[in-house]
């Protein structure tokens, strides 16, 4: 299966299940995050202890490569230390703006493939770009704009 069957089936399998869509009730930290463009708004919930993120979700609405990208994100994340979720960012977000080659490991791969898409890149970033807000403690919605 070449990356583009691959990126086709897993993006539509997590828009259509997306995981860990849901709220968490007394999170760690939360944080929204919007594209004005589309008027898409998603919110990222975390719980953090001792540096370990020990739970994560999101809910909210979007495009189902925003959506995916979430879901993603947070199957990615569950049960990794801080440094391991600013790793992660770092190399999506240089994947998906160009600035590197170098993919991810497992599934978060495949976001790749929105490159192809360079109108969807934001799409795609928004979870990431709201997740580090959350993480690092923005005091406002994130937008990518
Ligand atoms: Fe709005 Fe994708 S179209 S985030």
């Amino acid at each position: 299966m070449d990356l583009r069957d691959l990126y086709q089936e897993v993006i539509v399998d997590h828009n259509r299940s997306p995981r860990n869509f849901r709220r968490i009730d007394a999170p760690t930290k939360s944080l929204e995050g919007f594209n004005p463009l589309c008027g898409d708004r998603l919110t990222v919930y975390l719980t953090v202890n001792d540096g370990t993120i020990s739970d994560v979700a999101f809910e909210g609405s979007g495009c189902a490569i925003s959506v995916a990208s979430a879901s993603l994100m947070t199957e990615a994340l569950k049960g990794k230390p801080i440094a391991e979720a600013d790793r992660l960012f770092a190399q999506v977000h240089g994947l998906l703006t160009g600035a590197t080659d170098a993919a991810p490991e497992g599934k978060l791969a495949v976001l790749g493939g929105v490159r192809e898409y360079p109108s969807r890149i934001k799409c795609a970033t928004l979870a990431w770009h709201t997740l580090t807000g959350a993480l690092h403690g923005a005091d406002r919605p994130v937008s990518t704009e």
